[in-house]
């Protein structure tokens, strides 16, 4: 035990401590992402009821004009009579005063000014949204080794779109992705495009110079070279890039991704699970249980899967009904705010999330998980519903931190099935639970004796498609003195 611990207490114990921001977050959240549809919507009404009001407006000034027109052909003002008749005089300043005053009143009825309320939203997404969510697209493609024909195969982008993306690589300095980026842009080039061939040729040489491909990097600047011959600094860059591969003998392939999983977490997010964890898996028991003789689940037992055995983790299914989950989402939709970690916001956490107060809906999900697993809800933490955006994960953490009144157990619910992706792995025991919508998965973090089980390190895979919800029930160690049996053995 003394050497495992001693191995694992390396990993940075991150332990899941949240609190609010602000902001608009789109790319945390897939939920926000949807709402925007609808903003879109709105915006395109109010922008069209806005040019309908002007419309008539400009109708209006027009039969103005006509009848100001009319009135004067049909009682002219002769300038010889208004120069000595009084009357006539006093006649056409009245006219004139007063056909100022309908132009004046008509060319300044601001009517933007009345639709520009409505058109001022606050929920547009800001330049720093689309960084941000493009930076999230690099992120899962680094992840799950994507080139950018797979991840557009079903949404293509325009080659001034994929500029972007290259762009947000390149400052990022990833720069084989912001190279391959590139080379999509340059595909998709139209006389439509604002992206140059320039341009793009010039980044396209940069990257690969940075990246270490100088053959790729020399091959591009000779093609700006071409185009644009009187460039000097492409010229003075050419010199030095030749010289330099003249110099070096490494020559790294910056058209093909490097697929090796860096860690057991990656592996077990792309689902490369080996045969004989899974054998296991395949061994492990499925059943109906009455949470040990629970009046309550004594006519409705609830199916119950082991999923593992050392941590034991157990998955309930159909634990909470779909109309649940969906009163679940309604509540959660307007207070979901950046999720945190002790660290404060961090890219290690990636998604939305509130603490539920509890209600009717609330209290009978608390009930049903306090049910089966015969552990008290009294003592636990306030249900915690989370709604992961693009890319949305959780990096491989502990929820209990091996201290007082520690979270001895979680209760994690899937409010969702999640097309690919989302995974809740366990990298220390080769687990991947795949989510599945209504089912909950169950397990202890810390052992009899109270101390933190290192083996529950688990992590939430990135969300590559899909709109992935969870809930979460963390029960405290307080409370449950005589619902789990304590042990003085250093080894359950
Ligand atoms: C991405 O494309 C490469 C090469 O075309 C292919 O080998 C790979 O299987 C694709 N990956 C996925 C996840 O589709
Ligand atoms: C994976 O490993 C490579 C080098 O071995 C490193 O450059 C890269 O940053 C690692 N990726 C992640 C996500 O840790
Ligand atoms: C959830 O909200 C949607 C949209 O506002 C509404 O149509 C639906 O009836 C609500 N569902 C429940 C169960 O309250």
């Amino acid at each position: 035990m003394a050497i495992k611990e001693l191995t694992v207490v390396v990993v940075v114990v991150v332990f899941s401590w949240i609190a609010c921001t602000s902001g608009h977050e789109f790319f945390s959240s897939t939920d926000k992402v949807a709402q925007l549809f609808e903003e879109e919507e709105d915006l395109l009404t109010s922008f069209g009821l806005y040019i309908d009001a002007e419309e008539k407006n400009v109708k209006r000034m027009k039969s103005i004009l006509l009848v100001l027109q009319l009135l004067t052909y049909f009682d002219p003002a002769n300038p010889e009579k208004t120069t000595r008749d009084p009357v006539a005089a006093y006649k056409l300043l009245r006219r004139v005063r007063r056909e100022w005053l309908t132009i004046v009143e008509y060319t300044q009825l601001s009517l933007y000014k009345v639709y520009q309320t409505l058109l001022d939203y606050s929920n547009i997404p800001q330049a720093k949204d689309l960084n941000d969510a493009a930076s999230e697209l690099i992120r899962l493609q680094e992840f799950y080794k994507l080139y950018p024909h797979n991840i557009t195969r079903e949404t293509s982008l325009n080659a001034d779109e994929a500029k972007h993306m290259g762009l947000v690589a390149y400052d990022e300095d990833k720069f084989q992705h912001a190279f391959l980026w590139f080379l999509y842009s340059l595909d998709r080039l139209t006389e439509h495009s604002t992206t140059t061939e320039k341009e793009l040729l010039r980044f396209l040489s940069s990257s690969a110079y940075h990246f270490g491909s100088l053959p790729v990097a020399i091959y591009f600047g000779q093609r700006l070279l071409n185009l644009d011959p009187t460039n000097d600094e492409v010229k003075v860059e050419l010199n030095l890039y030749r010289y330099l591969r003249f110099e070096r003998n490494s020559n790294p392939d910056i058209f093909t991704l490097d697929t090796k999983s860096n860690t057991s977490y990656e592996a077990l997010c792309r689902g490369e699970v080996d045969e004989r964890t899974s054998k296991r898996q395949r061994a492990l028991s499925c059943r109906y249980s009455t949470g040990g003789g629970n009046p309550r689940l004594m006519y409705a037992p609830v199916k119950e899967e082991v999923e593992w055995d050392e941590p034991r983790i157990i998955r309930y299914h159909d634990i909470i009904s779909d109309r649940e989950m969906e009163i679940l989402k309604n509540i959660s939709r307007p207070q979901l705010s950046r999720s945190e970690t002790k660290q404060g916001v961090t890219n290690i956490r990636t998604s939305q999330s509130v603490f539920l107060k509890e209600d009717n809906t609330v209290a009978r999900v608390s009930q049903n998980i306090a049910d089966v697993t015969g552990l008290s809800v009294e003592s636990a933490e306030l249900l915690h519903v989370q709604n992961y955006g693009i890319g949305g994960r959780y990096e491989p953490h502990f929820d209990a931190w091996d201290g007082e009144n520690d979270r001895i157990a979680t209760f994690l619910i899937y409010m969702s099935d999640v097309e690919i992706g989302g995974a809740t792995v366990f990298p220390q025991v080769g687990v991947a639970l795949k989510p599945k919508k209504g089912s909950g998965v169950f397990w202890y973090n810390l052992h009899k004796n109270g101390r933190l089980d290192w083996d529950t390190q688990h992590a939430g895979c990135p969300v590559l498609v899909g709109n992935k919800w969870v809930a979460n029930k963390w029960f405290r160690e307080f409370g449950q003195e005589f619902r789990r049996p304590c042990s003085l053995s250093d080894w359950e």
